[in-house]
């Protein structure tokens, strides 16, 4: 594996090989949903490049840019042994300037639940991408469905930045106890982590409510609503796969959305039906 900080460097490197790249861009610390994403690369792809880089533009004011967890002896560790090809490690001065050019989220889908709670979150998280994107130059790129606004967004942007890359998207990776795995469960304590199984238990209930033919969106989101007590609930929303809001489930066009907070650490899950 070989490691690059410089863009111009890696982009020199890149254009001069043959076969497709498939390309896992990350914020590091990385765990299996990063190594699924990265399994999957490696099937459908010549070469495989990671980057990480913890984004300071999608982090807004007060939120947890410091303490977000950075690993790199371990995160090299892990991607050496995923059989990754090059990782891409830059600095924030490798990726922005002072005075930028940059992307602004779409009005609505921007600034929808995630982007409701975090305005402008979704403004740097396209911006680095379409950044990224246009250093590493994929054929694929490999985003989690955990992360379903921001998987949307990037999808959106793609096509209608009209971009030669195709977005495949992921399937969230669960622990033992069906918690979704996230970088910033390390912040959990074993009592917060204990009550975020609320979370993986509310869309439990919510397969098992549209399994007996309840899909009403207000009677489903009502139930996930009591399971998810006490914790601080940011969202629960039933949409279609283009984000708009539906009153009832509709087979193989709906995702259902959670955010919720577990002692201070916010937490996405979803599932898609
Ligand atoms: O999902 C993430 O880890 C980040 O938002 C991404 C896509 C790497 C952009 O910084």
């Amino acid at each position: 594996m070989r490691v690059f900080q410089s863009p111009a460097e890696l982009k020199n490197e890149l254009r001069s090989l043959d076969g497709s790249i498939g390309f896992v861009p990350t914020m590091g610390a990385l765990h299996n949903g990063h190594i699924s994403l990265i399994k999957k690369a490696k099937e459908q792809n010549d070469i495989v490049v990671v980057s990480i880089f913890v984004n300071p533009t999608q982090f807004l004011k007060g939120e947890d840019l410091e303490k977000y967890p950075r690993r790199q002896d371990a995160d090299k560790r892990v991607c050496e042994l995923a059989g990754v090809d090059y990782l891409f490690y830059p600095d924030a001065n490798d990726i922005y300037e002072k005075d930028e050019v940059s992307l602004c989220a779409p009005n609505v889908r921007g600034y929808i639940l995630e982007g409701s709670s975090r305005p402008g979150h979704f403004s740097g998280v396209l911006t680095v991408v379409m950044k990224l994107l246009n250093i590493v130059r994929p054929a694929n790129a490999y985003f989690g469905k955990k992360d379903a606004q921001q998987l949307n967004l990037i999808t959106l942007m793609a096509k209608q930045m009209f971009m030669d890359v195709n977005i495949v998207p992921v399937d969230t990776m669960r622990d033992a106890f069906g918690l979704a795995l996230s970088s910033r469960n390390d912040y959990l304590s074993a009592q917060e982590r204990e009550e975020a199984l609320k979370i993986p238990a509310s869309l439990k209930k919510a397969t098992s409510m549209i399994m007996s033919g309840i899909c009403e969106s207000d009677r489903i989101i009502e139930q996930m609503r009591a399971i998810l007590s006490p914790l601080e609930i940011s969202y629960v929303a039933v949409v279609d796969r283009e984000f708009k809001p539906l009153q009832r489930v509709e087979p193989g066009n709906t995702i259902i959305l959670v955010e919720a907070v577990s002692g201070t650490t916010r937490l996405l899950d979803n599932i898609w039906l």
